[in-house]
């Protein structure tokens, strides 16, 4: 038997690893997705082969996660429950889809991961390889009683990878339970688990990492500009931005158009979260429900993603024409839902995403944004494909044939019609 695991370097991981290899006596390959999260992944490789696996994949699915998954989601302008930019929940399938990649060249019999069994991860993964690769099966260790006895803690693991000759003095017990990407980082369990817990005070300062708080955030204001293509940022402007580019170093600019930085969409996720952090934007704190019935609550920082989504709505309110607007609003709760629920390989969210899509076609031009102290405040818009008409709109006298006044009697005096009978009805 041949097993692809989802693998970290870290404890939990190492465990799966281990344990995996003696429980089906199995040749296990190690599997680890960037998707942006920002750790040292030299001397993965090393340490896989030495917890006993046959090979090790590092999938680099950063280009792939940002143009794939979290650029076509911020055209549906998706929210989860109202607030949660989904951040999690839409890295899962990119990275199941890695995973099946790896196994399908590999020949394996099945993919195993390190979620539990009480949370929306499990599902998000076995769903996606559901859709992807029907044949491959799932291992879910965190959902077997033996695992789960033989494990009742973290000090089992690490006796259990000393006895294997394992070295994990390295890694510690975090006070939360973390997952980042390049869209997010969330927290949840420890502390706030308690649902009355202040995250936003002193006591959880340095909790935070891709966010200042507003409180520290810089006195002044910074204006940004967004050059949008069909619901995309392809474009950015602002007072430094080359130098940020510079600084975070690990993407390169693609061109410049009137005046604009053009990047990639990494390259664009990675200065708008540099940009969101400095500003303290994007930090939400929710109870929210998980697919398999619970309450939980989590903090999230999404700096990046919490501008996209204010530039994108704004430049929508001048191209997008209502009816198809509404159209698509009404898909978000849906479409999030979808997403969260771990339904991205589903043919119900690839039909709603192709109408998103089609509703994105008008949505190109720029847009201005003033980020100030936790703050994205729209700051002006404007498009060769504006619908917006300053004759029509205008308050001034004139243009009488852009809009003629004596029009609205009869539109009021029909749409009037039904609400007189109605009321009459009523006595
Ligand atoms: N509650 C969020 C979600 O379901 C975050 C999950 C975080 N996962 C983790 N393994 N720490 O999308
Ligand atoms: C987990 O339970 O593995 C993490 C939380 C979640 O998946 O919701």
């Amino acid at each position: 038997m041949k097993i692809v695991v989802a693998y970290s370097g870290g404890l939990d991981t190492s465990v799966l690893l281990l344990w995996l290899k003696e429980k089906y006596n199995a040749e296990v390959i190690a599997y680890c997705a960037d998707v942006g999260q920002g750790e040292e992944l030299d001397g993965l490789e090393e340490k896989a082969l030495k917890t006993g696996a046959s090979k090790c994949y590092i999938g680099d699915l950063k280009e792939e996660f940002a143009a794939d998954y979290i650029y076509p989601m911020f055209q549906a302008n998706a929210l989860y429950e109202g607030r949660y930019l989904l951040g999690t929940s839409i890295a899962r399938p990119c990275i199941s889809k890695g995973m099946v990649d790896v196994a399908i060249k590999e020949g394996a019999d099945a993919i195993a991961h390190g979620a539990t069994g009480k949370g929306n991860d499990q599902v998000r993964f076995e769903l996606s390889v559901a859709a992807l690769a029907p044949d491959i099966k799932m291992i879910a260790p965190w959902r077997d009683d033996e695992f789960r006895a033989q494990f009742p803690g973290r000090s089992e693991m690490i006796a259990y990878c000393e006895e294997h000759g394992i070295d994990v003095t390295a890694s510690k017990k975090k006070p939360y339970s973390m997952d980042r990407n390049l869209l997010h980082i969330s927290f949840e369990a420890g502390d706030l688990e308690d649902t009355w817990h202040d995250a936003t005070g002193e006591a959880d300062r340095d909790m935070y990492v891709l966010s200042v708080s507003p409180e520290e955030a810089p006195d002044t204001p910074e204006y940004v500009q967004f050059l949008f293509e069909k619901g995309n940022i392809i474009g950015l402007q602002y007072d430094g931005l080359e130098k940020v580019i510079a600084d975070l170093g690990d993407f390169k600019v693609e061109g410049e158009k009137d005046g604009y930085t053009l990047l990639s969409p990494y390259g664009v996720m990675r200065v708008l979260n540099f940009l969101g952090g400095k500003h303290g934007i994007g930090r939400v704190d929710i109870v929210e429900n998980r697919f398999v019935g619970m309450k939980s609550r989590g903090v999230y920082e999404t700096p990046g993603g919490t501008i996209i989504l204010a530039a994108h709505r704004d430049l929508e309110t001048l191209t997008m024409d209502r009816e198809a607007q509404y159209v698509r609003d009404d898909l978000i709760t849906k479409y999030s839902q979808l997403v969260y629920n771990g339904f991205w390989f589903a043919p119900e969210r690839e039909a709603i995403q192709a109408l998103v899509t089609s509703t994105q076609q008008t949505v190109s031009g720029e847009v201005r944004l003033k980020l100030y102290k936790g703050n994205c405040m729209q700051a002006g818009r404007r498009s060769p494909l504006s619908l917006y008409s300053e004759d029509v709109a205008t308050m001034e006298g004139g243009a009488e044939e852009a809009y003629n006044q004596n029009d609205a009697t009869g539109f009021i005096a029909l749409n009037a019609l039904r609400l007189k009978a109605s009321a009459r009805q009523n006595g």
